[in-house]
């Protein structure tokens, strides 16, 4: 395994995503509940982005909550609303001693409204940090964030605010929940899951991809400068730095 010594520090990734899978996984291991499995995934979460804040990264898109993950049970369901309801006012707490910009990504509607106004509030004070730029994608699936961009683009051509030929990669960006933010340089997904489920669908076209056997909660830094390692071996096609 690679360590921080053979990173290229000049050459991080500036934008990372990450699919936090296996905390259900983690549990059964474990002989835990998956409820036990989601807190120690919050807690690394935590962990890892403060982490990659230190680094210097500029941006990290991390996969929360799926538009699909509705169809688990309620009682899961409920207690990842509550964990992410401390989540959220944790860092509304903290926020002074943080540089980190929030943004949450998905469709924020569906939420409970109390958790609606604290995302409102976190990315409000947040917003002037120059740190690192971290997107909490909520609710989340690159489909419905697709159908929500062509419904506002839609409105903005009936309302004559965009014509017809206008209507390009550049201009469909500026519609997405990422818009104004770079793609992403380097995809992570943890627990062996070798797929995207929904993940930023249209933003991860030129992304390097990586793969990991580890469950979200056993993921370490010393895994974090594995992937970038790896990342930084590869030749790539397009969207280099
Ligand atoms: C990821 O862990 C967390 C969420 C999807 C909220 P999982 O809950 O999917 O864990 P596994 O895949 O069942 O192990
Ligand atoms: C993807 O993991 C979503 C998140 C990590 C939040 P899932 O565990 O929900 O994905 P599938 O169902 O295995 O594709
Ligand atoms: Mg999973």
């Amino acid at each position: 395994m690679n360590t921080k010594r053979d990173i290229d520090w000049d050459h991080l990734p500036n934008h990372i995503a990450i699919i936090m899978d296996g905390n259900g996984r983690w549990a059964q291991k474990h002989n835990k509940s998956r409820t036990e499995g989601h807190r120690a995934g919050s807690d690394n979460l935590e962990t890892i982005t403060k982490e990659i804040n230190r680094l210097g990264v500029s941006y990290a898109t991390v996969y929360a909550f799926s538009t699909e993950n509705w169809k688990r049970p309620k009682g899961e369901v409920d207690f990842l609303m509550g964990l992410l309801r401390q989540y959220l006012k944790k860092h509304i707490h903290q926020a002074k001693k943080e540089n980190v910009k929030v943004r949450i990504i998905g469709e924020r509607k569906q939420l409970a409204e109390d958790i609606q106004k604290q995302i409102l509030i976190l990315e409000d004070i947040t917003k002037d940090k120059t740190g690192l730029f971290l997107q909490i994608a909520l609710n989340y699936g690159g489909r419905d964030e697709l159908v929500r961009s062509m419904q506002k683009i839609g409105q903005d051509l009936l309302n004559n605010k965009v014509v017809l030929d206008d209507i390009n990669e550049e201009i469909i960006q500026k519609y997405l929940d990422t818009a104004e933010i770079p793609d992403p340089d380097l995809l992570i997904r943890t627990s062996g899951e070798i797929r995207l489920s929904n993940f930023l669908l249209w933003q991860l076209a030129y992304t390097e991809l990586y793969f990991t056997e580890k469950y979200w909660p056993d993921f370490s830094m010393d895994d974090l400068y594995e992937a970038i390692y790896q990342f930084q071996q590869r030749k790539r096609r397009f969207g280099a730095i």
